[in-house]
């Protein structure tokens, strides 16, 4: 079931003005701890994504060496797993195919609505789920590593990303997760199969489902939530996205 995401930021404060930047940041790390996501509304014409993301981080760029990518049907990718087409995409956080560290945070922001139903993108917080491991079963995935590969839709660009993680891994910053229902490589009997199922039912009973107005702008913490679409029929959906470290 889905619901309605909570953590919102309206970029126009109670008289319609846009709040200050320092406000803004403010509220946006406060919102940030919290819930692991902002969602931002009311979004200015004047508001530059890019130079609110620099103020996160620095910028990962995306497979195609873009630091800015367009999330959007592209031409001979419907026959395959991508974010590039109009299919839903199962729970996963970005990253688990980078040798280096998945980018700490995820921005995408709306160009193009889609018209009609679905399109959303869906948000989890793995840390209750995290936090109900027993510690055995904690040390199990912070210990094996599992080789991870690349979507098809990736592979079709020419990059056959192949990497050896732990699904847990602890660093200063944190704990980072990685998540995939179809790219983590593991036997059926693996413990990892089995937590693949559980963190699956779990997202699909507690997802936020977030649907973009023009202009509206998602941030998540993609070390901890995980990330899924609701399939869309408006080819004509287009969102522009950008990764950044810790
Ligand atoms: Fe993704």
């Amino acid at each position: 079931m889905a619901h309605s995401p909570i953590s919102i930021l309206s970029q126009l404060d109670f008289n319609g003005e846009p709040l200050t930047d320092e406000l803004l940041m403010k509220t946006f790390h406060q919102l940030m701890e919290e819930h692991g996501y902002v969602l931002m509304c009311n979004v200015p014409d004047e508001f530059d994504p890019v130079r609110f993301c620099r103020r996160l981080g620095r910028f990962v760029p995306n497979y195609t060496g873009a630091v800015v990518g367009d999330v959007r049907p592209e031409p001979g990718m419907d026959d395959v797993y991508h974010a590039g087409n109009t299919r839903p995409l199962t729970p996963h956080s970005e990253g688990y195919d980078f040798a280096v560290l998945p980018p700490r945070y995820i921005a995408l922001w709306c160009v193009t609505p889609a018209s009609g139903p679905g399109g959303e993108t869906t948000l989890a917080d793995t840390r209750p789920w995290v936090e109900a491991m027993s510690p055995e079963e904690r040390r199990t995935f912070e210990t094996n590593a599992y080789d991870w590969k690349t979507t098809e839709g990736v592979q079709r660009l020419g990059l056959d990303l192949k990497t050896r993680h732990p699904i847990l891994e602890e660093n200063e910053q944190g704990l980072v997760v990685r998540f995939s229902c179809n790219n983590l490589i593991r036997d059926d009997d693996d413990p990892a199969a089995e937590l693949q199922k559980r963190w699956h039912t779990a997202f699909d009973n507690e997802h936020v489902a977030v649907e973009y107005g023009e202009k509206d702008m998602l941030v998540w913490d993609n070390w901890r939530l995980l990330h899924a679409r609701n399939a869309f029929s408006d080819r004509s959906r287009h969102l522009r996205r950008i990764q950044i470290a810790a």
